[in-house]
């Protein structure tokens, strides 16, 4: 099946970015969130990483000035934002980007069972939820799967294509092929808890959360000595801060709950999400973000 529309459900820290790598491989596509300005920060973002992209083409002498604005705008008007579902109609493929709450998401499967083509495959973006569950609101489970970006969505190549118990391979390939559409690279799993690849990063980032409370050092510390010997291009307190503390305190309770103590929930993130305080996409979680 080739996608000749999409969809993007949820315009948050992955939905924008998510639409926007969609956009640039030149397929038309719809943003919905559930307020007018949640849609339009998510069509600011994808304004900004094109823009970005672009700009590094411009420098690279690969574009001139004018064939970048012009593919800027291309790219940008390729995505329709929408809060009530406009545009589904057509679509082939959707992305559901909401919360990571199994109500929330089973919620949106079911409206957009009703409301996209029974052709239309539907794909959840979600780090640990169950696909099967998602896919049980619906009356097309063999077309339900796991499609699973990493922040920042325009620029990680891997896409995870998880396979529910009821997901068939034509679905599962189809969504593959999409992938390579988009640029990126597929890696195919099974719905086992963190699929692979957060099964690998919460251990570590895991151990190093359990090191800080052990040893009461600061976490801008820690962050600091990971970047300095460039084990990776942020710490783990800070990668938790940008990708959601929300979001990551799930897949990490997630994961305890299905391995065992070998993975580790810090007690501050826990109390940060408590307290509100999501990091980023909020303003404020193990630090502050001064609207940044
Ligand atoms: N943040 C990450 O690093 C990351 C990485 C990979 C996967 N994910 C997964 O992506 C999904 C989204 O995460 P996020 O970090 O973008 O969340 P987020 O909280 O930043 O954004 C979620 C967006 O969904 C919107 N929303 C809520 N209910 C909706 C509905 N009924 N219809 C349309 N929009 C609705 C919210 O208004 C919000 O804008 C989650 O399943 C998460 O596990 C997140």
């Amino acid at each position: 099946m080739f996608v000749f529309k999409a969809a993007v459900v949820g315009a948050g820290t992955m939905g924008g970015e998510i639409a926007q790598v969609i956009a640039a491989s030149e397929v038309p596509v719809v943003l919905k969130d559930v307020e007018q300005k949640f849609v339009d920060t998510g069509l600011e973002k994808a304004r900004e990483v094109t823009e970005r992209q672009l700009n590094g083409l411009v420098e690279k002498e690969k574009l001139t000035r004018e064939q970048a604005d012009e593919r800027l705008e291309e790219t940008v008007g390729r995505i329709t934002g929408t809060t009530e579902y406009q545009g589904f109609g057509d679509v082939d493929f959707v992305v559901e980007a909401v919360p990571e709450r199994m109500e929330i998401k089973q919620a949106v499967f079911g409206e957009l069972d009703a409301l996209t083509p029974g052709h239309a495959i539907l794909a959840s973006n979600t780090s640990a939820l169950s696909i099967s569950e998602i896919g049980s609101a619906t009356a097309r489970p063999d077309k339900v799967l796991g499609f699973h970006f990493f922040i920042p969505a325009s620029v990680m190549r891997l896409i995870e294509v998880v396979d529910g118990e009821f997901t068939s391979e034509e679905t599962a390939q189809a969504a593959a092929n999409f992938a390579m559409q988009i640029r990126k690279n597929p890696i195919r799993c099974g719905e086992e808890p963190g699929f692979v690849v957060n099964r690998v990063l919460v251990a570590a980032g895991s151990e190093i959360w359990r090191y800080q409370d052990e040893s009461g050092r600061s976490v801008e510390d820690i962050d600091k000595e990971i970047t300095d010997a460039k084990a990776g291009p942020m710490g783990p307190f800070y990668l938790a801060d940008w990708s959601g503390l929300d979001t990551t305190l799930h897949v990490a309770e997630h994961l305890r709950e299905a391995y065992g103590d070998r993975f580790y929930v810090h007690p501050k993130m826990r109390e940060l999400v408590e307290a509100g305080n999501l990091g980023q996409k909020t303003g404020q979680g193990y630090y502050s973000h001064g609207g940044d």
